[in-house]
């Protein structure tokens, strides 16, 4: 029987922790500020989770909705703002923007230290650089979720499905870092079944409904789906095929209560972490 890596679980762990470090801080607590455009609904549902979760463990959150209309220019003002108040560690402009919003431009106004996303190109060239920084939550959650269930990843053949700037990209530079060898798979991808079946960490983010089937994984193999999708009937399934995959992998995510509760506690943990680099005032 396939052990099942619960995020859910992994979530509570962290967060209890963070509850902890927020308590013994001298000085203000983590402020992070989201940044939503717009009112897609599902933005909606993730921004009040996030707003929650750091209500829950004592942090500072505040949530700025601006109409669909808002400009670029307008963003990147407020964003010019918000990188200026000391008393906000962590910017995050949720994600999809309107069409007439770079979604670059936007990431790259955020300054680095504050970019709990992960998404601007100095945290990006420091990942890939390996050096210290601030990291995308997903992927950051999913090797720590590895390393809290002591799953060995030196010289394994990690295969990653998608890649996307949010989960892809990133999986692909902290699975390197962890000394697996990566290889990152698309929708153009020939053969894309003998490669998963290649795989010994299987990566699925592809946002297919239960795509990857029983025999597209190598038996043993761990599984990690990143898939969030509703079905027709209204079910909630993600890329595997979770049912039959559980009886070849060794370990695998649920979707829900996989990889998602992961992503908000590691926005958490990067709102921490850039608090942590609040320099001192001077004199002190
Ligand atoms: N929309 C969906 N996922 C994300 C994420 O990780 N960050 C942001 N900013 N928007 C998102």
């Amino acid at each position: 029987m396939a052990l099942i890596l619960s995020g859910r679980k992994f979530a509570r762990v962290v967060k209890a922790s963070l509850r902890e470090r927020v308590a013994a801080l001298q000085g203000p607590p983590p402020g992070l500020t989201v940044v939503m455009v717009g009112d897609d609904p599902a933005s909606q549902v993730y921004v009040g989770a996030k707003e929650k979760a750091c209500k829950r463990v004592g942090f500072n959150s505040t949530v700025l909705k601006l109409p669909v209309e808002t400009t670029e220019a307008e963003i990147l003002d407020l964003i010019d703002q918000l990188n200026a108040d000391d008393s906000v560690h962590g910017v995050l402009v949720q994600l999809p923007l309107p069409d007439h919003i770079s979604d670059n431009r936007v990431a790259s106004a955020v300054l680095p230290e504050k970019d709990v996303d992960g998404f601007h190109p100095v945290n990006v060239g420091r990942l890939w650089r390996g050096e210290d920084g601030l990291f995308p939550c997903t992927p950051s959650g999913i090797v720590s979720l590895f390393h809290h269930h002591d799953i060995s990843l030196t010289g394994k053949n990690a295969l990653i499905v998608g890649r996307s700037n949010i989960v892809g990209k990133p999986m692909a530079a902290l699975l390197l870092r962890e000394n697996c060898t990566v290889t990152v798979a698309h929708s153009r991808t020939v053969d894309l079944k003998e490669q998963c079946r290649e795989a010994d960490i299987l990566i699925a983010a592809v946002g297919i409904p239960e795509m990857i089937k029983k025999d597209w994984v190598k038996p043993g193999a761990v599984v990690v789906d990143v898939g969030m999708n509703r079905k027709s009937d209204g079910k909630l399934v993600g890329d595997v095929a979770y049912d039959e995959v559980l009886d070849v992998c060794s370990a695998i995510t649920p979707v829900p209560g996989g990889v998602g509760p992961l992503t908000i506690a590691f926005l958490l943990e990067n709102t921490f972490k850039a608090r942590l680099n609040l320099k001192p005032p001077a004199g002190n």
